[in-house]
C-alpha cells in the first residue's frame, strides 16, 4: 500500500475506534472546591501578612481584523478560580474572621446575548456567583467603584495583572486615587509560586491524563512514521490524535525535527523531509484541564537506529536513567542533572566525542558542545512551571513530595569539522514527566516507550 493511502486509512480507523471509545467517557474538569481549597490556604498567608490580593485574566490577543489568537487564561488566575473566560478580576481581601465579611470576590463580564449570538452561551455574573467559596460577584465594568472600599486599611497589595498591560497602566492611574489605599505593592507569582510547586491529588491526576492522552497519541503515530515523508505529517498525526482524545489543545507547540533538525533544541518549522537513515525527534505534549504533558523521544525514521545513532541514544537513556534514579525528597533538583552530565561527559570521551579526563571536561563545562541545556524544569499548569530555581533561601530547591518535573538530558552533534562525520546531525532528547514521592519519586511517563528496542519493535512494518 502506498504510505499516503496507508496513513489515511490508519486515521480513518483511528478516527472510527476513537469516535466510539471517546463519546463513551465525558470529560470532567477540576472539581470546583479544588479552587475553593486552594483560595482558602493563600487567604491564610494574605491574612499573616495583612494583605488583599488582585489576580487578573489574561489579554485576548488580536491576531488580525476580527480575528483573534486561540484564548488561554492566565495560569496563576485559572490556578485561583478555574474561571477561563477573559476580562475578570479576582479580589482576596481576608477579614479576620473568615466567617464574617467578604473575602472572595469576582468581577466578570456579563452575558450579553447580543454576543452569545456569535460565540455561544459564556458564563457571567450569576455563573460566577454559585461557584464554591466565592462572596459576591461583580459586573467587570464596576471594578473601581468597589475597589477603593474592599481594599481599605490593609497594609500590603498583592497583585498579578496576568500580562494584561491594558489592565495594568489603568490599574496603576486609579490606585493612585485611592486615598487610604495599601502602602506596599508587591507582585503576586513569587508568592503564589511556592504552592504551585507542590501539586495536589487532583493536579497529578489532570497531568496523568494529559501524559497519557500524549502517551497514546505518540505510540499510534510511530508505526507510520517510515512511511511518512515529512516532520508536519507526524505533527498533524499526533496533534489530532490530542484533539480526538479530548485534550483542550497542546501545552506549547509541538516540536517534530528530522535529522540536522533534531539538533535544535526548540525547532520551530516542522516542514522538513523524513528521511530513511536520519533521527526524528518529537517533544510533544498535551493540556489536559489546564495540566500540560511534556514528552520528548527520538525514534530513527526508517524504524531502525544505525549504530552511531544506537550509541548516542543508548548513551542518552543511560543518563537519563541515572538521573531519574537520584529523584527524591531531600535532594537538590540540581543532583539529577550533575549526574547526568558526568555519564554523558564519560560516555563521550568512550566515544571519542571529547578527548581528556571527565573530571577536568565537567570542571571545563566541555559537555556542553554537545548537550547545552538543563535536564529539568517544572511541570503543571505552564510547561515550564511556576516555582524558579531557587528557593526563598535563595539556594537550590529541594524536592519534596508532589513536586513534578522532567528529566530530560540530550545530546546534539551539529556539522563542524572537529567532529568526525559519523555523528553529524544526531539530535537525540529523551524526556519523562516525574512526580516526587514520599519514598522516591514515580514517572508518570513510565509506559511510553524508550529503549531501542521497544521502539525499533513498535517501529516494524
Ligand atoms: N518541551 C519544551 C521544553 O521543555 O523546553
Ligand atoms: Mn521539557
Amino acid at each position: 500500500m502506498l504510505p499516503q493511502i496507508k496513513l489515511i486509512v490508519t486515521l480513518v480507523l483511528v478516527l472510527v475506534c476513537g469516535t466510539t471509545a471517546s463519546s463513551m467517557s465525558k470529560k470532567e474538569n477540576l472539581p470546583s472546591d479544588e479552587f475553593a481549597r486552594r483560595r482558602a490556604v493563600f487567604l491564610e498567608e494574605l491574612r499573616e501578612l495583612d494583605a488583599c490580593a488582585i489576580f487578573h485574566t489574561a489579554p485576548q490577543y488580536q491576531r488580525n481584523h476580527d480575528v483573534e489568537f486561540p484564548y488561554r487564561q492566565d495560569s496563576d488566575f485559572f490556578y485561583l478560580t478555574g474561571w477561563t473566560q477573559m476580562q475578570g478580576v479576582l479580589l482576596l481581601t481576608p477579614q479576620e474572621n473568615s466567617e464574617n465579611g467578604e473575602e472572595v470576590s469576582m468581577f466578570v463580564l456579563p452575558r450579553i446575548p447580543k454576543r452569545e449570538v456569535w460565540t455561544g452561551p459564556k458564563a457571567g455574573i450569576d455563573e460566577a456567583m454559585v461557584l464554591p467559596g466565592i462572596d459576591q460577584a461583580y459586573d467587570y465594568g464596576d471594578f473601581y467603584t468597589h475597589l477603593g472600599k474592599l481594599i481599605k486599611g490593609y497594609e500590603r497589595l498583592v497583585i498579578s495583572h496576568g500580562s494584561d498591560l491594558v489592565f495594568e497602566h489603568e490599574f496603576e492611574e486609579n490606585f493612585k486615587s485611592i486615598r487610604s489605599r495599601p502602602s506596599i505593592v508587591q507582585e503576586a507569582s513569587s508568592l503564589l509560586k511556592s504552592y504551585r510547586l507542590i501539586k495536589s491529588d487532583h493536579e497529578i491526576n489532570a497531568l496523568q491524563k494529559a501524559i497519557d492522552v500524549t502517551h497514546q497519541s505518540l505510540e499510534e503515530v510511530l508505526p507510520l512514521i517510515p512511511g511518512l515523508s515529512f516532520e508536519y505529517e507526524v505533527q498533524a498525526a499526533i496533534e489530532y490524535g490530542f484533539a480526538r482524545r479530548g485534550a483542550e489543545r497542546m501545552g506549547f507547540p509541538s516540536i517534530v525535527g528530522a535529522g540536522k533538525n533534531a539538533t535544535y533544541l526548540h525547532y520551530e518549522d516542522n516542514h522538513g523531509t523524513l528521511l530513511a537513515g536520519d533521527l526524528l525527534l518529537m517533544d510533544i505534549g498535551a493540556e489536559w484541564n489546564y495540566y500540560s504533558a511534556d514528552i520528548s523521544r527520538t525514534v530513527p525514521i526508517s524504524g531502525k537506529f544505525s549504530s552511531e545513532q544506537s550509541a548516542i541514544y543508548q548513551l542518552v537513556l543511560d543518563a537519563q536513567y541515572a538521573a531519574i534514579e537520584l529523584v527524591k525528597p531531600g535532594t537538590s533538583w540540581r543532583i539529577p542533572h550533575e549526574r547526568a552530565i558526568e555519564v554523558i561527559t564519560s560516555g563521550l570521551v568512550d566515544l571519542g566525542l571529547l578527548e581528556g579526563d571527565p573530571t577536568d571536561l565537567i570542571q571545563e563545562k566541555a559537555y556542553r558542545k554537545f548537550f547545552m541545556h538543563g535536564t529539568s524544569h517544572w511541570l503543571g499548569l505552564d510547561v515550564h512551571d511556576a516555582g524558579g530555581w531557587v528557593g526563598d533561601d535563595g539556594k537550590p530547591h529541594i524536592l519534596k513530595p508532589g513536586m513534578v518535573l522532567t528529566v530530560e538530558p540530550g545530546i546534539y552533534i551539529i556539522e563542524s569539522e572537529d567532529v568526525d562525520q559519523k555523528w553529524w546531525n544526531i539530535g537525540v532528547r529523551i524526556e519523562d514527566d516525574v512526580l516526587v514521592t514520599p519514598k522516591g519519586h514515580r514517572v508518570l511517563s513510565q509506559s511510553i516507550p524508550k529503549t531501542i528496542q521497544e521502539i525499533e519493535t513498535l517501529m516494524q512494518p
